[in-house]
């Protein structure tokens, strides 16, 4: 949940540490701080609660002494408030070693008990500090091996975490480590770099490896050394970074969601490239791998979030192609009841950052039951895709907004291209020309609904800024549809949302409308199923003859909701699995204008993160 950065080489370090926070702030944004070791060998740090601002503002008014190796950090807080005592780096060793930490160190309250007992004496309320402190320790009594101190210390903590240190005695030199915690190396011409993910370092290299579980990595300018916890040496798996600096910039968008929001056709398009031959489906990254999908009798697919709303969908999707039943699960609740799971069983995850600690946690525990494991993931090199038996990589391009949007049209997508790829592999889809042609015309249709709803839709969010409660309603593939409508509202505007199937809506939810009640109702293509609508027209009967304000969602051409509709939003027509992707586009836009239209900050709204690494 926090960002973290290291470098060491030629350059003064501050700026590519800042620059590097900027691109990780989505990761958290409760303090920051870096630590440098400058020219002369002492070790300076600052660190402020707040934004990167405070930091940057704090350095501006009183600099830092640069130098060429340091360490940087942005806080998603989870031990002690966000203030500047709690804020990373942690300093030990009389303020010569400096640590950052992302996760949570379980044992951290004995250890603090332990160190306390021999005189340590703690500034902060954190986790973090007992790490700092207890390497300090280490380092002293081996007589100042920093590389064996560090494995001394990763060795006794447990839960996730990833740690970076640095000590004034070994310029040139950072450590880091990580357990179920991100970590990635960025390699340059005689400069490396840390980060917990590529976005840190992307601007000045395109060259990484991933460090695996349990490993441990030490950067000077000229050497990546990579080790397991026992310090056996481990051969990093190189990738190349398939996105930009550029791709990671707002582009004169006023925010990455907007920016993000308009990129999905090509989210979408790039998801489907590669994977479509003929009239089949066939995703290359699946080759030999058939016995993942045949002799298999379940699918269970696990995800938190706005990914569990992907997830909902690709039910639909993968029920209709390939035949199997499926079952979806919230990462947290999975494996903490008794599933049951076996080698019949295929475990599908989907994480836009492949980093969730939930949905890694269901992912182990699927893998430990013995069932087959393919992950859905937007990020290269992350943990959750190294963990299961496959990927299906969605390319949707780095996702800097903290509410999900082209990374859950592009999770869709990729159910869309599993759920045909499954069926064919399966003999349950014979020909998919049809639904082939759907899937490449959905980059257009999806565009074309940006085109001509985003003003319509942004100015009744504006008309809709002191709205204190929005509902939302679906059928079939429409109602994970509401419940990603209703989370996007929650997140960014902060105003109540709930999203309901349209059919439940009379089991007792129909208690909340109440004269002027806005309800967005999404209404499926009468082409597909001429009772599902006419069912979800009731529905919409039903809430305006108690006052709602009925705002509706429906494909261009159904005349049938005009009698009962305030606003109608169009969206193309589309096939019934395709509709999804169109339906979210107005949602996520209403959203978007509303949090706007109230002054609130859409990219990193309050008390979130981008990427949730702690349980
Ligand atoms: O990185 P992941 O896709 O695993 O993240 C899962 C959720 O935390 C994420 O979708 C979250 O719900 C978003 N903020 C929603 O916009």
């Amino acid at each position: 949940m926090c960002g973290i950065v290291g470098y060491v080489g030629p350059r003064p370090s501050q700026d590519i540490l800042l620059a590097g926070l900027a691109r990780l702030e989505y990761r958290g944004y409760d303090s920051a701080g870096v630590a440098v070791i400058d020219g002369e060998g002492s070790l300076g740090m600052r660190k402020k609660a707040g934004k990167l601002s405070a930091l940057r503002d704090s350095l501006a008014d009183a600099a830092l002494a640069d130098g060429n190796t340091g360490i940087g950090h942005t806080r998603w807080a989870t031990h002690g408030g966000p203030t500047d005592v709690n804020a990373h780096p942690h300093l030990a060793d009389d303020d010569r070693l400096a640590l950052i930490h992302n996760g949570i160190i379980e044992n951290f309250a004995s250890l603090r008990d332990e160190l306390a007992a021999s005189g340590v004496a703690f500034r902060s309320e954190t986790d973090t500090e007992v790490a700092a402190a207890l390497l300090g320790r280490e380092y002293r009594s081996n007589g100042g091996d920093l590389q064996l101190a560090f494995r001394s210390v990763v060795n006794r903590l447990e839960g996730a975490f990833t740690l970076l240190a640095m000590h004034q005695d070994h310029p040139g030199l950072v450590v880091g480590a990580r357990r179920n915690s991100p970590l990635v190396i960025g390699l340059g011409e005689g400069e490396n770099f840390l980060g917990s993910d590529v976005a840190a370092f992307v601007e000045h290299t395109r060259k990484a490896l991933a460090i695996g579980q349990d490993q441990i990595v030490s950067i000077t300018p000229d050497a990546v050394t990579v080790t397991d916890f026992a310090g056996t040496p481990v051969e990093a798996e190189p990738f190349d970074i398939s996105w930009d600096a550029a791709a990671a910039e707002k582009g004169g968008w006023p925010s990455f969601m907007a920016k993000e929001v308009a990129e999905q056709p090509e989210a979408v398009a790039n998801t489907i490239r590669g994977r479509i031959q003929g009239d089949q489906v066939i995703i290359p990254e699946l080759d030999g791998l058939d016995e993942l999908f045949t002799g298999i009798n379940r699918v269970i697919i696990t995800a938190c979030g706005t990914a569990s709303y992907a997830a909902l969908v690709g039910k639909y999707a993968i029920e209709q192609w390939a035949r199997v039943p499926v079952d979806v699960e919230l990462a947290h609740e999975f494996r903490y009841r008794d599933p049951v799971i076996g080698d019949d069983t295929l475990v599908v995850s989907i994480s836009q950052s492949g980093e969730t600690m939930d949905t890694l946690m269901a992912v182990k525990y699927a893998r430990e039951r013995g069932a087959r494991t393919l992950s859905i993931c937007n990020t290269q090199g992350a943990t959750i895709p190294r963990e299961s038996d496959a990927v299906v990589y969605t390319h949707a391009g780095p996702e800097v907004a903290v509410a999900s949007t082209k990374a859950f049209s592009a999770q869709i997508t990729a159910l869309l291209l599993l759920g045909l790829h499954m069926g064919r592999v399966r003999g349950t889809v014979q020909d998919a020309a049809t639904d082939v042609e759907e899937l490449t015309s959905l980059p257009d249709k999806v565009a074309k609904v940006l085109e001509t709803e985003q003003e319509h839709v942004s100015q009744l969010a504006s008309w809709m800024a002191d709205t204190r409660s929005v509902l939302f309603l679906g059928r079939h593939v429409g109602y994970p549809i509401a419940l990603e409508g209703a989370l996007k509202l929650k997140e960014i505007s902060y105003i109540h949302a709930e999203g309901f199937a349209a059919g439940e809506l009379k089991h007792g939810p129909i208690a909340l409308i109440e004269p002027g009640q806005p309800v967005f109702v999404l209404v499926p293509s009468p082409r597909h199923s001429a009772l599902v609508h006419s069912k979800v027209v009731s529905n919409i009967q039903e809430i305006r003859a108690r006052g709602a304000r009925v705002i509706v969602v429906a494909e261009e051409g159904d005349a049938a909701v005009l009698p009962f509709a305030d606003e109608v939003i169009r969206i193309p027509l589309a096939g019934a699995m395709f509709e999804p992707l169109l339906g979210v586009v107005p949602l996520q836009i209403f959203a978007m204008a509303l949090a706007t239209a109230k002054g609130l900050d859409v990219d990193q709204p309050r008390n979130l993160a981008k990427s949730v690494t702690v349980e």
